[in-house]
């Protein structure tokens, strides 16, 4: 996969890293690089050689700073609509993948780049990463999910002290408020996001996927997120893979999965 703005790296181990390369702008999402990532996580998707993604961004400032201001003066209400909607469906199609995707959060976060993060099912940042939602302070809000992805992870209240202030916050309170799962050095992140990475690639691949799915429907009424759970949990029983896994179990051995 050759792109303008994005790197991609599909290792043996069947992890790709997509890196996010426009070092320049801080890695500002611009049109084609929305639609490059949008065609990138569609072949991620249909390779079957890739297990889980890491996405990153170039150079030691940046992850994402966010989507391209210079894009807004071109906008009016109709289209900056059908803008957050674009953006919404890629970033939708990042969290739909099907395979375990770890945000490596190598620096800045703000606004579009903290959502990219937040699309993704974990974030590890790196000592010098800065989160923040600063649309209100540029007279806009979030519109790539900020206002519901970062509520469902944060809670509310914390939400919109972060939307509503635009202010960044570092790595350390990022963690405390479960914005990200772990924070470490800055030469040790790809490191660390590669072994969290590699520890969801021991389990059995459609029980990963599955978990993903029927945690993704945790903002479901009870009963109904219950339902998706059960009808998951059948699923899994139609897998070789449960098989191996409750055998190996039972002889005392290590599985060995092979995805069907
Ligand atoms: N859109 C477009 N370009 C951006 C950008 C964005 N979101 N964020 C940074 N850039 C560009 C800058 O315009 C600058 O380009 P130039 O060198 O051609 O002038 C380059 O990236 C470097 O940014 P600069 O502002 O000089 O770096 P800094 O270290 O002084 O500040 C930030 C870093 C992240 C604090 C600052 O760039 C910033 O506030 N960016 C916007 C963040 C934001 O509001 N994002 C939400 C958008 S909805």
């Amino acid at each position: 996969m050759t792109f303008e703005t994005l790197l991609v790296d599909v290792a043996t181990d069947g992890v790709a890293v997509v890196t996010v390369n426009r070092p320049d702008k801080l890695n500002a999402l611009d049109r084609r690089t929305l639609d490059e990532l949008d065609t990138c996580f569609s072949a991620l998707a249909e390779d079957t050689r890739v297990r889980g993604v890491i996405l990153t961004g170039a150079g030691e400032k940046s992850f994402v700073a966010g989507a391209d201001i210079s894009q807004f003066t071109r906008l009016d209400a109709r289209t900056a609509t059908a803008f957050a909607r674009h953006g919404q469906s890629v970033f939708d199609r990042i969290e739909r993948l099907g395979k375990p995707v770890i945000a490596a959060v190598n620096g800045f976060a703000l606004g579009g780049g903290c959502e990219l993060a937040l699309a993704c099912h974990l974030r590890v940042a790196s000592e010098n990463a800065r989160f923040g939602q600063p649309e209100v302070g540029l007279g806009l809000l979030p519109g790539y999910g900020g206002t519901q992805r970062l509520p469902r992870i944060v809670g509310r209240g914390i939400a919109l002290e972060l939307i509503l202030t635009g202010s960044h916050i570092p790595a350390s309170r990022a963690y405390e408020i479960g914005l990200v799962n772990r924070v470490v050095a800055a030469d040790r992140l790809m490191d660390e996001t590669r072994s969290l990475l590699q520890s969801i690639l021991k389990q059995a691949p459609i029980a990963v996927e599955l978990s993903i799915d029927a945690v993704m429907n945790a903002d479901l009424p009870l009963e109904q997120g219950l339902a998706v759970e059960a009808l998951a949990f059948g699923q899994a029983f139609a897998t070789e893979d449960l098989r191996e896994g409750v055998t190996a179990f039972l002889e005392r051995r290590k599985p060995v999965f092979r995805g069907c």
